[in-house]
């Protein structure tokens, strides 16, 4: 089986309380239930990992070459802002898929850059809990 870890980055421990109207009333804990019982049925074993701290995303992404076969990453504001999460990525052979939430293309300007999207495998945005099933989804048919 494939393991695959998700990460989530700063205020995603907020979801369900934060901003509703844009990524919805759900919590992060109902979102990993959920996902960990789909990727039980697509035969991907899950782990998760959130933090609110920069340096602790770049300390996780260098440990997965060997434990994990991929990687779900929603690194919230820092997509926009990260050079040393882009270099970790970089680093590491770990396929990282780019995930958000919300349409980070539909919103602000500053929002639609993302130092990420080109060191990553792909990118998936806009379908609020299901981006990261889609993401799950690729690692699990490829
Ligand atoms: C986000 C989009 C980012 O712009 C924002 O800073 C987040 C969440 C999303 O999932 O839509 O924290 O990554």
């Amino acid at each position: 089986m494939k393991k695959i870890l998700v990460i989530n980055g700063p205020n995603l421990n907020l979801l369900g309380q934060r901003e509703p109207a844009i990524y919805g009333g759900t919590t992060l804990e109902e979102i990993n239930l959920g996902l960990k019982q789909k990727a039980a049925s697509m035969g991907l074993v899950l782990d998760f990992f959130q933090t609110n701290h920069e340096g602790e995303i770049v300390d996780r992404l260098q440990k997965l070459d060997g434990d994990f076969d991929g990687a779900a990453l929603n690194a919230g504001a820092y997509t926009h802002t990260s050079l040393a999460i882009r270099d970790a990525i970089l680093a590491i052979q770990t396929p990282v898929i780019e995930v958000h939430l919300s349409n980070p293309y539909a919103r602000e300007s500053y929002r639609q850059r993302s130092f990420l999207s080109g060191a990553c495998r792909g990118v998936v945005g806009g379908f609020g809990a299901r981006s990261y099933e889609l993401a799950l989804y690729w690692f699990a048919t490829t």
